[in-house]
């Protein structure tokens, strides 16, 4: 039986992730971000994984090039697909509504998600002062988590197993969708302020997402590197007069800033001046994500 674990990742987590279940699985590992340009996406695996961050997950959840890459899979009857999403906060209320975004978005364009997981990683995109409710903070801890929880998802993948819980997980899903719903505003309002528009836009959070980096901006440590041009997954960033230019197809997956060298890159998130990549992640494996294919740092 073969695999390919497709995935996507800003900061690592992601990653790591994919990287453990190609092991176990003996599978392929690909960057969604290096096939996406393709018109359609063909495979013969007959075991596909798709391994991603929650964004959002009040909103939707997807990050918008997974969204391409599933409408652009080609899909066959006995393929087995399983998704990983990971997020940084409670599993229940964040991968929850995200892969049930996943499952009717791989339905609708001709496929069939057999199976759910979610690995809860460090949040990259925020710190935990907002958030009303006590929440774990301890890294090594959720590391270790994160490890076990892995390991378990791969005996249950190597096994073809289905969804666990199904009919749980709807309950709570529809339980939850009043919040959901409730959240959504204030989500799209946050879009708005990122991506510079007039308060009152009526554009979508499809169209705002790619304008986010509207609000990324370098400071005077920036050495002309390059460096986050080649980290940006989907090439967003130019270098112009040795500075960097965003050109509003961001995927706001926080890569440039997390991995400039220089710390010179802040963004819209608040936690601005905290960054986060997973330990086990070095920068020439996010370079090999880019369809750009640069290797040599
Ligand atoms: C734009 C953005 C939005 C996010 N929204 C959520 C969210 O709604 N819920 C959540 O639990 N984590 C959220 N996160 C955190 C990531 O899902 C989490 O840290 C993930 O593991 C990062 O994966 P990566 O390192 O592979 O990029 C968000 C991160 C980013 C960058
Ligand atoms: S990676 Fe950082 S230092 Fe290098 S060009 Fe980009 S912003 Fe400047
Ligand atoms: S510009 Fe930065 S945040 Fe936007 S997609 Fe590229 S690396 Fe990610």
């Amino acid at each position: 039986m073969s695999t390919e674990i497709y995935y996507f990742s800003g900061t690592g987590n992601s990653l790591v992730v994919a990287r453990r279940l190609a092991e176990k699985t003996q599978g392929k590992l690909i960057a969604i971000a290096s096939v996406i340009e393709q018109e359609s996406i063909r495979t013969n695996a007959d075991r596909i994984g798709i391994v991603f961050p929650s964004y959002l997950a009040h909103l939707y959840g997807i990050p918008l090039i997974v969204e391409r890459f599933v409408k652009k899979l080609r899909y066959a009857d006995s393929q087995y697909i399983f998704a990983v999403c990971t997020c940084g906060g409670y599993q229940s209320v964040n991968a929850l509504p995200t892969l049930k975004n996943l499952a009717r978005l791989i339905k609708n364009a001709g496929g069939k998600l057999s199976a759910q997981f979610s690995v809860r990683l460090p949040m990259n995109n925020l710190d935990y002062d907002h958030i009303p409710v006590p929440i774990s903070t301890d890294q090594e801890k959720m590391f270790e988590i994160a490890q076990r929880k892995i390991e378990s998802i791969s005996r249950r993948i190597l096994r073809r197993k289905r969804d666990k819980h199904r009919i749980a997980k709807s309950l709570f899903n529809l339980l939850m969708s009043p919040m959901y719903y409730l959240m959504r505003k204030p989500c799209v309002t946050a879009l708005i302020k990122y991506a510079k528009e007039p308060q009152d836009s009526k554009l979508t959070f499809r169209e705002l997402i790619p304008l986010s980096d509207n609000s990324i901006y370098v400071d005077e440590k920036c050495n002309g590197c390059a460096v986050c041009t080649r980290v940006c997954p989907v090439n967003n960033i130019k270098m112009v007069n040795k500075k960097p230019v965003w050109q509003n197809h961001c995927e706001m997956c926080l890569a440039c800033a997390e991995w400039c060298p220089e710390k010179a890159i802040h963004h819209w998130s608040r936690a601005d001046g905290i960054r986060y990549h997973h330990p086990a992640v070095k920068i020439a494996e996010m370079l090999r994500q880019s369809n750009s294919g640069f290797t040599n740092l």
